[in-house]
């Protein structure tokens, strides 16, 4: 009777041991070569993001802030790259093959960055979800809440402001609704753009007052799928990232490691219930 239990718990374990290797290859790992990718920065990008991308106010964004990486996918960083921001002294990387063909080592590059962060979490982006705000009332709110930082119509740097050109249709043409609403939620830590959101804002916007403000910005370029989604990368990543040897997989593989127990134990435990039955059946046929 025992062999069937061992078979049992062989099989078991044999079918988790498959699907722990297949849960490690549909990881969504950043895939580049991170040291070019930091050579390249650091010829192409540190003058104006400063080394590490730690950015410098008025003059270029940090690029190593954990709320941009958590808000920003792969697949944004890469056309914000290679689309720049026609405007700003950000240029159209896309013309610089040097840049352009090895861009996925820039952004693997500037992935690693947050791997010191044990909470940092992908956002996945909505691209679907649309504010439906009142733009006039954004409009005015924009006024009141982010044209100090932002310039009145936000220009950005060009105003002599310390915030982006976020009303820039190059800008705004390549990020879905939701990209905006996500800063205005989180905000970014470290720097001078608070996070709007009820009580942990410092300047509180209702959630219909940020939808206002991300519908007026919508009014300077409506979400150019074709610019944001380019033939080689035609799906968007949304999914999170998890870092081999990073923190964020220590609790996966806590859960599979617990799982996998668990189920040992259950089997383990019906086997040899079912055993004691089956022999006491035998007995009793006696
Ligand atoms: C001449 C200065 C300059 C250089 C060189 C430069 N950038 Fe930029 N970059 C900027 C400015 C300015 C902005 C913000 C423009 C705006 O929206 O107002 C920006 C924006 C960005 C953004 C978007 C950040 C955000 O907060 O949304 C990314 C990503 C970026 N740059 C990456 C790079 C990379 C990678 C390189 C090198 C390949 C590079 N940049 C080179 C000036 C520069
Ligand atoms: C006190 C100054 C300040 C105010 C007020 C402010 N911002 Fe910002 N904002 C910034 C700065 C600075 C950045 C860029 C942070 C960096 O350097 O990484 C930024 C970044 C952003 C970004 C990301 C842009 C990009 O290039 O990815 C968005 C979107 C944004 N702000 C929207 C708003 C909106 C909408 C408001 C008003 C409700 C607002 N901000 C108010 C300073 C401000």
């Amino acid at each position: 009777m025992n062999y069937k239990l061992y078979i049992g718990i062989a099989l078991m374990t044999t079918l988790l041991m498959s699907s722990c290797s297949e849960e490690s290859t549909t990881q969504n790992l950043i895939i580049g070569d991170v040291s070019n990718g930091k050579t390249l920065f650091e010829t192409n990008c540190a003058a104006c993001h400063q080394m590490d991308g730690k950015g410098k106010t008025g003059f270029a964004p940090s690029l190593n802030n954990i709320d941009f990486l958590a808000i920003a996918n792969d697949h944004l960083i890469k056309r914000f790259i290679l689309e720049g921001r026609p405007g700003t002294t950000m240029i159209p990387f896309k013309s610089n093959p040097n840049v352009a063909e090895n861009v996925d080592d820039i952004v693997a590059y500037m992935r690693s960055w947050s791997k010191d962060f044990a909470l940092y979490e992908q956002i996945s982006l909505d691209y679907e979800w649309k504010s439906n705000g009142d733009t006039d009332n954004g409009k005015a709110l924009f006024v009141n809440y982010c044209a100090a930082c932002h310039g009145a119509e936000g220009q950005g740097y060009s105003a002599g402001v310390p915030g982006t050109g976020i009303g820039n249709a190059s800008f705004v043409s390549m990020v879905p609704d939701d990209y905006i609403k996500q800063t205005l939620v989180i905000g970014r830590v470290g720097t001078a753009m608070k996070s709007f959101d009820g009580a942990k804002g410092v300047a509180n916007l209702t959630n219909n007052e940020m939808n206002d403000v991300v519908a007026f910005l919508r009014t300077k370029g409506a979400y150019n799928k074709l610019v944001a989604t380019a033939a080689e990368n035609s799906e968007p990543t949304t999914a999170s990232y998890t870092f081999s040897g990073g923190l964020v997989t220590i609790p996966y593989l806590l859960l599979i490691i617990g799982v996998t127990t668990l189920a040992l134990i259950t089997i383990i435990y019906s086997l040899s219930v079912i055993n004691k039955l089956q022999r006491g059946i035998v007995q009793e046929s006696r």
